[in-house]
């Protein structure tokens, strides 16, 4: 990988559904550290597109390059070991291992059998460790023992997006992170993404435009599967065309 290799090239990526063209033919570059937002109204195919890019769903034409690689045939696992994370719009925990386990359970691909011995557990300190390390990071450090389901949703999303960190990605695809969340909640999980390492470059779909643009130093306007516009976010603010898609005001 060269300094300048962007991280994640799609190329005339599609995804049809028979005749529905859920993704199609989308371009997109996403550069090593780069803070992304992808926008578009329900439906523009903004969840479909993470899942051709993580390998969930395989495209029906186009290509997904990775720091420099071809992806496109690869399953997910193959894409995750070359340095993808993602979070999910649905939390995707396990509600009754405790906050620390779950974490453990991230941070290596450890057979869960063995996390149910506890004794097992101090017999992989640098696992411990980075496990305790990033839940502090993410403000859980309080909640290791606690069982998952017991956590408050705004904690569990939080925790969710703590655990893609465990892998340390260089690419990560958070679908909709504030979905649900009180104003409390989503302030703080603003809070937590601002600070996410630099050198790990973020897809954040979000439907908030304020939040995406706060965050986002680039955006993509996805609109029935196409990429409608993509830019700084300021060139993207001022595009008559996103205007009249999130405030129905008409193009000129
Ligand atoms: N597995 C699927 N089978 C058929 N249609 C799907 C499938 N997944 C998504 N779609 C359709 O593709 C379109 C885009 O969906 P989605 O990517 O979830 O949009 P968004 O995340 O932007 O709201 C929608 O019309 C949706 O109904
Ligand atoms: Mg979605």
């Amino acid at each position: 990988m060269t300094a300048d290799q962007p991280a994640l090239v799609l190329e005339q990526v599609s995804r049809h559904f028979g005749g529905l063209k859920a993704v199609d033919g989308v371009n997109l570059t996403v550069r090593p550290g780069e803070r992304h937002a992808v926008i578009g109204p329900n439906g523009a195919g903004k969840t479909t597109l993470f899942n051709l890019i993580s390998g969930e769903l395989p495209a029906t034409g186009g290509r997904v390059v990775l720091f420099g690689d071809e992806v496109t045939a690869l399953p997910p696992h193959q894409r995750a070991a070359r340095g993808i994370a993602r979070t999910f719009q649905i939390t995707k925990l396990f509600p009754n291992l405790t906050v620390l386990e779950n974490m453990l359970l991230a941070c290596e691909a450890l057979d869960a059998r063995k996390l149910v011995m506890h004794r097992a557990l101090g017999s992989y300190p640098d696992m411990m460790q980075r496990a305790k390390a990033v839940l502090a990071d993410f403000g859980l450090a309080a909640f290791e023992q606690e069982t998952a389901r017991n956590l408050s949703y705004g904690d569990q999303r939080k925790l969710e997006v703590a655990l893609s960190m465990a892998g340390r990605p260089r690419l990560l695809l958070l679908d909709e992170p504030m979905a649900g969340l009180s104003a409390g909640e989503s302030t703080s999980m603003q809070a937590i993404l601002t600070k996410l390492d630099r050198s790990i470059a973020v897809l954040l779909i979000e439907h908030d435009m304020d939040i995406a643009f706060a965050f986002a130093e680039r955006v993509t306007v996805l609109h029935q599967g196409r990429v409608l516009t993509e830019g700084t976010k300021d060139a993207v603010a001022a595009d008559p065309n996103v205007q009249q898609i999130y405030l129905g005001t008409p193009a000129q």
